[in-house]
């Protein structure tokens, strides 16, 4: 590992914490631990940017740290923690608001697709979402950050702000003897045969938190039943499995069967049609369901046992933001000296 380069990431506490989240970000996550520093984030300041139920959202942040453990990720070794008990995100973010373009947001395809048509009543926050989301990272000049496909974007903003921070106050920046490069240019690191999974119901939507089926998505709680039933019901199409990838073209629901058995088994998706291709759906199906209920059984039991015990969770975030604040009060004295303000020292 190169010295300075540190993970971070962050998800939403907002429920239904799904196949997609696990296999296009937390196994990523979990694997990033044996080469790199991690810093790993439940974002419960995003998740208000939309009405949340105050004791659900606790409930939330405490079965997201859970996921994270039961994941096999190292509270001990790496930072586990809450965003909101670090108030540097949010410090970081007001600068910048004042930084990213009214013109680049504009752009965010998330918040219009979250705003839907009434976007005159969407909140502020959603609309600033993704500078608060640039702050997560650059509070801790983080330089990979794991996510899915559909946070690409926001890392891109993240890239833009970052640069027009540098450039903006390069002077200053000299001036105050920092590294010219003040903050990274942080690199989303979206790997692995799963960056995109889709709804079980309908091969050209994203599996979602939000989607009003349950059966379009696996839930890491699901019980074994669970699973088993809404793979049996996954939409397919008529034909066999191909036996090379470029046939699973235009067939958005195999292609993601196969992603998702890829994604659990760690093989390629070429890997899994060498060996299923020919085949029927059904059996093919019957072959994930096990593989399914072997790799998220134990991890849907444990977050059941860790979300019972509030004050272990609460102990792990409250230690993890202690070490979090740490670095995020180091950037941000940078940012206050960088920016002309002036701090106790
Ligand atoms: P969130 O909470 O929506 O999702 C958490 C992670 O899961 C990934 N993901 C998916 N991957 C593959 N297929 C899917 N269907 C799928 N659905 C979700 C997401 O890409 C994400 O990696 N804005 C972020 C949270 C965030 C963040 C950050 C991430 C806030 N600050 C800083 C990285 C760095 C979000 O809403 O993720």
């Amino acid at each position: 590992m190169a010295a300075k380069e540190l993970v971070f990431s962050g998800v939403q506490p907002t429920g239904n914490l799904h196949l997609g989240n696990y296999l296009g970000a937390i196994v990523n996550f979990v694997r990033l631990q044996h080469t790199h520093t991690c810093i790993y984030c439940v974002v419960d300041m995003h998740a208000i940017t939309v009405w949340q139920d105050p004791a659900e959202l606790t409930r939330n942040i405490r079965e997201v740290t859970a996921a994270f453990i039961a994941a096999g990720i190292d509270p001990k070794k790496h930072v586990v923690f809450n965003q909101s008990q670090v108030a540097e995100h949010a410090e970081l973010a007001w600068v910048f608001n004042c930084v990213a373009r009214l013109g680049w947001l504009n752009r965010m395809t998330q918040f219009k697709e979250k705003a839907g048509k009434d976007r005159e009543n969407a909140s502020v926050g959603l609309y600033a979402y993704p500078n608060l989301m640039a702050a997560d990272i650059l509070v801790y000049r983080a330089t990979h950050v794991p996510v899915g496909e559909d946070q690409k974007q926001h890392l891109e903003l993240a890239r833009d702000i970052a640069q027009k921070f540098n450039n903006d106050f390069s002077d200053s920046i000299r001036a105050h003897g920092l590294a010219e490069k003040f903050f990274p240019l942080p690199e989303p690191l979206i790997t692995g045969p799963a960056t995109r999974v889709m709804s079980l119901r309908d091969g050209s939507k994203k599996m979602s938190k939000s989607d009003p089926s349950d059966y379009s998505r696996i839930n890491l709680t699901d019980d074994a039943d669970a699973i088993a039933q809404k793979i049996r019901k996954a939409k397919t199409d008529p034909e066999p499995l191909p036996g090379e990838e470029k046939g699973l073209a235009g067939r958005p629901e195999a292609e993601n069967l196969v992603g998702i058995y890829a994604a659990l088994s760690g093989r390629t998706k070429a890997d899994v049609l060498r060996e299923f291709g020919g085949g029927q759906f059904s059996q093919f199906k019957a072959t994930l369901v096990d593989l399914a209920v072997d790799k998220l059984g134990p991890i849907g039991a444990e977050m059941k046992k860790l979300t019972q015990d509030a004050a272990y969770v609460d102990a792990v975030l409250a230690d993890g933001a202690d070490r979090a604040r740490v670095i995020a009060a180091e950037t941000m004295n940078a940012v206050k000296d960088i920016v002309g303000f002036i701090r106790k020292r």
